[in-house]
């Protein structure tokens, strides 16, 4: 009897406390990776996907992608774009991809460059997806809200603060999505009242501009932590012009967002009925052109609070000028404080993923390599 329920309690430990096959590892300790890594189905390495031969714009929300609810196990995270390709079938529905899904269908779903789409999807692959089994999730948190909630494993994936941070580091005071990443009406209806404001009722440039420098003023003044060095830095300011970038109607193209569109990519992860994706492809130039429109009206340095009120530029942050220090930095300060002594399949997957990472980089930036060549 004894030994029954011993047995039995094991079995439960062990169902309990299965790793994930999506979650990161990310900051275990040799002990803990010896343990589980056996546990996991190793995945063959696989090349990051080419550019797009066609950049047309071109109907995405097409017969064959319908929006469909996302199911209580489906994950979901802080980004809207990747939500949206889950719910319409451009990503698996249930939120769990390799980096090369992810690029595909950032490509043929919103028509984001092939560089841009590779280094964005490594750089967060690297941190928050299993090396292993070469699974991400988009989230870090399924939108369940029943009775019988996943176990406490499942964190990890694309977990809004702690992708392409480092888990030290508190989160930007700056989203759409709170830490359960469900939409927060009270700051999207900043977005929307600056819409209307500076944009006639749509999200544009000139709106872009002053509300990521509103986001920025109001973090300093009311947060103590508030940090905003690289690679948060770029990302924020980039993410300012993903919507306009993406989520206009390929056939308008005119850098205008009108608010209901917003709202459905925000809130329902939705495309418009009959939505058209960008003609344009934009990678790496055209997010930076975009960015520079954001900055220029109210060009601020990395850094961070010193507590409330008190922001104090970081001169080792990388900024706008550095590109390839944003590189580096990631590289040797992110990755490595997460895999600091990795051996076997996990050194090797750690290779290759960041030469996938330096790729759309070339010949413009010296490529690193913190664990060997
Ligand atoms: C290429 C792979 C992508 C990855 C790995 C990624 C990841 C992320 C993450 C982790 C965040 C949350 C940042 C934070 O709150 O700290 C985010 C935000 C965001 N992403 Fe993505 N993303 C990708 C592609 C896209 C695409 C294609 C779009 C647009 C179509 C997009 C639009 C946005 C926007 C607008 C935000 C800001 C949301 C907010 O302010 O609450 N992303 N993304
Ligand atoms: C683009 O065309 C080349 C040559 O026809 C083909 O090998 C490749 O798979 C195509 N790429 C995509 C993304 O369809
Ligand atoms: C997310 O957090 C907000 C505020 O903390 C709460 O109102 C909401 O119910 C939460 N949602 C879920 C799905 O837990
Ligand atoms: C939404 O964001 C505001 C401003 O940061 C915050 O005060 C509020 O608690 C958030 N609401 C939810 C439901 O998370
Ligand atoms: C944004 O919209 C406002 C109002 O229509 C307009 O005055 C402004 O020029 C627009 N800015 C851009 C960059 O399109
Ligand atoms: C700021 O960081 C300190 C130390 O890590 C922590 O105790 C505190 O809760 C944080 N405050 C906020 C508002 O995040
Ligand atoms: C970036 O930092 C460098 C070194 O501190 C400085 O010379 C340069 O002007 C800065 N560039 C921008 C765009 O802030």
């Amino acid at each position: 009897m004894v030994r029954i329920s011993v047995l039995l309690c094991l079995a439960f430990t062990l169902r309990t406390f299965a790793f994930p096959a999506y979650q990161s590892l990310a900051g275990l300790s040799r002990e803990e990776l010896d343990r589980i890594i056996p546990t996991l189905q190793a995945s063959a390495i696989e090349q990051p996907p080419g550019p797009l031969n066609d950049t047309s714009a071109k109907l995405v929300n097409d017969p064959t992608h319908p929006w469909i609810a996302a199911k209580p196990t489906d994950i979901r995270g802080p980004c809207p774009g990747l939500n949206t390709l889950a719910s319409h079938g451009w990503l698996p529905r249930n939120g769990i991809a390799t980096p090369a899904q992810i690029v595909n269908a950032v490509q043929e779903g919103f028509n984001m460059g092939n560089d841009l789409a590779v280094f964005v999807t490594y750089a967060a692959m690297l941190v928050d997806g299993n090396l292993i089994t070469n699974l991400l999730s988009i989230g870090g948190k399924t939108t369940l809200t029943g009775p019988d909630p996943p176990s406490p494993a499942i964190v990890g994936g694309l977990n809004t603060h702690a992708v392409f941070e480092g888990k030290a580091i508190p989160p930007p005071d700056d989203a759409f999505f709170g830490d359960n990443h469900s939409f927060n009406e009270t700051l999207f209806d900043e977005f929307i009242a600056f819409s209307n404001r500076l944009g006639a009722g749509n999200y544009n440039f000139t709106v872009a501009a002053e509300f990521r420098w509103q986001r920025i003023q109001e973090s300093i003044a009311n947060n103590p932590n508030y940090s905003f060095v690289s690679p948060r830095y770029y990302t924020a300011y980039a993410e300012s012009v993903f919507p306009i970038a993406f989520f206009v109607d390929g056939r308008k193209a005119d850098g205008q967002l009108d608010l209901i569109t917003a709202r459905g990519f925000f809130q329902d992860s939705t495309f418009p009925t009959g939505f058209f994706r960008s003609g344009i492809s934009t990678g790496f130039n055209e997010v930076g052109a975009g960015i520079a429109q954001v900055f220029i009206p109210h060009p601020f340095a990395p850094g961070r609070n010193q507590g409330v009120g008190n922001y104090v530029p970081d001169p080792n942050s990388a900024n706008f000028s550095q590109f390839c220090k944003l590189y580096t930095d990631f590289v040797q300060q992110t990755v490595v404080g997460l895999y600091p002594s990795p051996t076997g399949a996990l050194l090797t997957a750690l290779k290759a993923n960041l030469g996938f990472l330096h790729g759309p980089l070339g010949s413009n930036c010296p490529e690193v390599f913190p664990y060997g060549q």
